[in-house]
């Protein structure tokens, strides 16, 4: 499988022929399509069985792109300096950006960033359109940080552009602004705490009752086919043990996410550490507790989705 790589023009050219081509970014990777193609943003939702209601994120190449989709405040404009970066703002849709209503799911919003990736900022570039890209996995399945991963997923039936391993891990930070208000939608590989203190501003979190209506905040997501125990000090017989910094006396980690307790190798490492130990068929995964601080909110919050019933 796979003996020739995708180059950038290759996916550029299937990408601009209204197919879909998986693509790298530094959170995961994206199942991209042209926004503007309404068959190919369909393609989107058929490949990865996701439900209609769900808008997409619309990445773009540079901010005068960013522009034609969104309408920027002065607030939206002081964000917009983590770009490129793991943020998605949600913005008033620009009504002559052309995007296909399919991407905003019919919201008079649209969910837009700028990756940090070359790859990923030079197939955008390429394209010469504002890619819409979920995460590139089944849907409610484990976000994918490698190309091996996406094919997998998929069976090998999407191209991937492989740029290796993803350097953040988890997705993007989702602020909505909202007149002077700026609250999080979903947290992710940007902290909330850092993006209010460069704004000089508090930055809300979602109800989570707003949070669940909000499309997407499906509870049940990102599930890995084992069942998750979380917060455990130790596992239990049956189990094994995804460890965070040292494991406690006399159990081994299966996996650990950072032995040193680090917050941005564990968001690196989390999606991967549930890939590998879903491979093993293990049918029981004991998480060691997260701090709720920094990136750690985004861990946690993926961990709790993925022991979500189901
Ligand atoms: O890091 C990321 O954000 C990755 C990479 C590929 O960029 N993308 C990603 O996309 O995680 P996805 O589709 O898996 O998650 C996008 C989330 C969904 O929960 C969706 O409901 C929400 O963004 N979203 C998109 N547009 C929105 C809007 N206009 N209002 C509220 N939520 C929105
Ligand atoms: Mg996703």
């Amino acid at each position: 499988m796979n003996a020739d790589p995708l180059t950038v023009a290759d996916a550029a050219a299937l990408l601009r022929a209204g197919r879909v081509c998986a693509f790298p970014t530094e959170t995961v990777y994206g199942l991209g399509a042209n926004a503007t193609n309404s068959d190919a943003v369909l393609a989107i939702y058929e490949t990865k069985g996701r439900p209609r209601f769900n808008p997409l994120i619309v990445h773009c190449a540079d901010l005068a792109m960013a522009e034609t989709v969104a309408v920027f405040s002065p607030l939206a404009g002081e964000l917009a300096r983590f770009w490129p970066g793991p943020l998605t703002l949600v913005l008033p849709v620009n009504a002559d950006a052309g995007l296909s209503d399919i991407v905003t799911a019919g919201l008079q919003t649209v969910g837009v960033r700028i990756p940090d990736h070359p790859l990923a900022l030079e197939l955008i570039a390429a394209v010469g359109r504002p890619l819409a890209a979920p995460s590139a996995n089944p849907s409610g399945r484990l976000s994918p940080t490698t190309a091996e991963q996406v094919r997998r997923g998929f069976a090998g039936r999407v191209p991937v552009l492989d740029g290796g391993p993803c350097r953040a891990g988890v997705e993007s930070t989702i602020l909505a602004v909202d007149g002077d208000e700026v609250v999080q939608l979903r947290a992710g590989a940007l902290a909330r705490e850092a993006v209010s203190e460069a704004i000089g501003r508090p930055i809300g979190v979602a109800a989570s009752e707003a949070a669940i209506a909000a499309p997407g905040m499906l509870s049940s997501h990102y599930a890995p086919a084992a069942s998750l125990r979380l917060d455990a000090a130790a596992p239990e017989p049956g189990e094994v043990y995804l460890g965070f910094g040292s494991p406690p006396a006399g159990h081994d980690s299966a996996v650990n996410l950072s032995p040193s307790g680090d917050l941005h190798e564990a968001a690196r490492n989390l999606f991967s550490a549930l890939h590998a130990l879903d491979a093993t068929g293990a049918p029981r995964i004991a998480v060691a507790p997260i701090p709720e601080t920094g990136l750690g909110e985004a861990i946690n919050d993926r961990l709790k989705r993925a022991a979500a019933p189901r």
